[in-house]
């Protein structure tokens, strides 16, 4: 347990392990960034398996996964450490109701306070401590939604591995995690935290790669059915769409089709069911009229 591959074969076959295919360019990027220890970064569409790969390595590693949600307005505190105020008032509480009687001084009072008692850890310092099984894999995923000046110091904590608590000092990890940073690019992120990682774009799969992830992810259904599904979600992708399916949108609808008992798809059923492909009522009316007709007789004359 907890050993780096060797080979960018053994990362794919410890994702594949996890029913996670990778193509070879990624396990390439991955290889390296575990060789490497640098961090990954994973940018692209909605629902390709950006944040999936992070927790499919952490599994195939036997390694902790931690994640830090990014968010608009997220900062340094909340991602590294709070204090358990509540916690901090009942002690005080606890401590004036005692007073003379044997309670802590005032001194002794607030280095109880501020100590590993009352820390709350958050994702960024749980990882920089020493976990079963080593280093942790830490995935900030969805970068994009914060601001600059949490890059700026998010750069900073991935450069040295450690954080600083004025009242507890300096806190290092014994060994870097594994970083994963995703990005769906709804903004460019600062070059500088590029820089430090390994880049990788990750597009939706062609159709022989997103019928292997479907017939990893959905084993039921029949091979007949999931060809059809993935063949249909193919071409849709090539339609003039606003939000364009990912592949976890493929597996759903696979999900749907098989909870109805479907055999194969019909304009009818494609109608019944396009709530799982399409999120946005454009889209949906876009193919509601001829589109899903016209995409299901292409398909059914391809094959
Ligand atoms: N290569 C893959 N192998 C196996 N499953 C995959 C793969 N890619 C995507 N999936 C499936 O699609 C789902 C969505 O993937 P994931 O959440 O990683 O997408 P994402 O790229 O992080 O999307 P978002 O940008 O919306 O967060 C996963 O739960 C997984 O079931
Ligand atoms: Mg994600």
């Amino acid at each position: 347990m907890g050993g780096i591959p060797n080979s960018i074969d053994e990362v794919q076959a410890l994702l594949a392990r996890q029913s996670y295919v990778c193509g070879r360019p990624l396990a390439t990027v991955a290889f390296l960034g575990l060789r490497l220890g640098r961090p990954l970064f994973l940018e692209g569409e909605a629902g390709t398996g950006k944040t999936e790969i992070a927790r499919a390595l952490a599994a195939g590693l036997g390694r902790r996964l931690i994640r830090l949600q990014c968010y608009e307005g997220l900062d340094a505190a909340s991602a590294v450490y709070e204090w358990n105020f509540a916690a901090q008032m009942i002690a005080i509480r606890a401590a004036e109701a005692g007073a003379g009687q044997g309670a802590p001084g005032r001194d002794a009072l607030r280095s109880e306070l501020f100590s590993e008692e009352y820390l709350v850890a958050r994702p960024l310092l749980e990882a920089m401590r020493p976990q079963p099984g080593g280093p942790p894999v830490l995935l900030i995923d969805e970068i994009d939604r914060t601001d600059a000046p949490f890059e700026a110091f998010l750069l900073e904590a991935l450069s040295d591995f450690a954080v600083t608590i004025p009242e507890l000092g300096r806190i290092e990890a014994p060994a870097p995690p594994i970083v994963v940073l995703t990005s769906n690019r709804t903004r460019e992120v600062h070059d500088a935290l590029k820089r430090r990682c390994l880049y990788h774009w990750v597009d939706y799969p062609d159709f022989d790669r997103e019928l292997a992830i479907l017939t990893a992810r959905a084993p039921e259904a029949s091979a007949a059915l999931s060809r059809e599904v993935v063949a249909f979600v193919q071409r849709l992708r090539g339609e003039d769409l606003f939000k364009k399916p990912g592949v976890a949108e493929t597996i759903d609808w696979a999900k749907c089709l098989l909870a109805l008992d479907v055999i194969e798809l019909s304009p009818q059923v494609i109608a019944d069911t396009i709530g799982a492909l399409l999120k946005y009522q454009d889209d949906i009316q876009r193919l509601e009229g001829s589109g899903a007709k016209r995409l299901l007789d292409e398909l059914k004359a391809g094959a």
